[in-house]
């Protein structure tokens, strides 16, 4: 891995790497069913793909890494599978505090949180607490998430304003929306990217990602490395942003 480093750092010369990029962590149960094992074993071996990208992530110096681990659709999964994916987040939360640290990470987590079983939401809230004041890559981990869920809460919040007299209707704007969503202090995601090759969104970042650019990747995210992370940058230097300006001729 040390070896290889510099190795990595020279295919990014001279490009941009996004400041916020943003995964949907996906083809686990390929994985495992092309090998013939249960689903679980896909997501234990994504467990070890996170951690490859969250070093990775940490290495080439992105600001903001956000995560989908647990969509509000996937409650529809059977049981054991739920049970399974929670136990599995809950484990990981303990095991990986200290390398947290080390690696100085700070930790957030964004969804309905109180809808979770209450031993992952406390360890959650304790990693969340005991990397506050690291200073390196934000990990976002959205669990119990759903776009639309954060819009709607986030219009709540705002209702609950105007209605105790805080704020006027016509005060609400972007921008203060945006202050409502679940990690408002974040940059909006530079870099949408999906492993497993499905061309859709499924009700991630529905706000957050109005201009981010989309890199659809086949490798299931069990395979993915960091070899995939600095390909998807490297696509994404091939765009140009425009957010509605007319192009720039070169
Ligand atoms: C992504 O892998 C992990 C979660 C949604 C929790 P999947 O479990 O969706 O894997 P596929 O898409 O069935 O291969
Ligand atoms: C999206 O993957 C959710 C997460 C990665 C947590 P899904 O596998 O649930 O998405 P769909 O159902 O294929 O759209
Ligand atoms: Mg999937």
């Amino acid at each position: 891995m040390e070896n290889g480093k510099g190795r990595d750092d020279s295919q990014l010369v001279g490009l941009e790497v996004p400041r916020h990029i943003a995964i949907v962590m996906d083809g686990n149960g390929r994985w495992a069913a092309q090998r013939g094992l249960p689903r679980m074993q896909g997501h234990l071996e994504g467990r070890k793909a996170t951690r490859r990208a969250v070093a990775a992530c940490g290495d080439l110096g992105v600001e903001v890494l956000s995560i989908y681990a647990f969509s509000a659709e996937n409650w529809q999964r059977p049981a054991e599978e739920i049970e399974g994916l929670m136990g599995l987040i809950e484990q990981a939360m303990r095991e990986e505090l200290d390398d947290l640290g080390r690696n100085n990470v700070r930790f957030i987590a964004s969804g309905r949180l109180h809808e979770l079983p209450s031993s992952l939401q406390q360890a959650l809230a304790e990693t969340q607490t005991r990397t506050a004041d690291n200073s390196g890559l934000v990990l976002n981990l959205l669990v119990n998430y759903g776009g639309r869920a954060e819009i709607t809460d986030a219009a709540r919040a705002l209702a609950r304003k105007v209605k105790t007299g805080e704020i006027a209707p016509e005060q609400i704007t972007e921008d203060l929306l945006a202050q409502h969503l679940y990690a408002p202090g974040l940059s909006d995601p530079d870099l949408l990217l999906r492993p497993g090759g499905e061309m859709r969104v499924s009700n991630f970042l529905l706000w957050e990602i109005a201009y981010s650019e989309i890199v659809v990747m086949p490798v299931l995210w069990p395979d993915f490395t960091k070899q995939h992370l600095i390909e998807a940058i490297q696509e994404y230097n091939r765009r140009q942003r425009r957010f509605g300006r007319a192009p720039n001729d070169d």
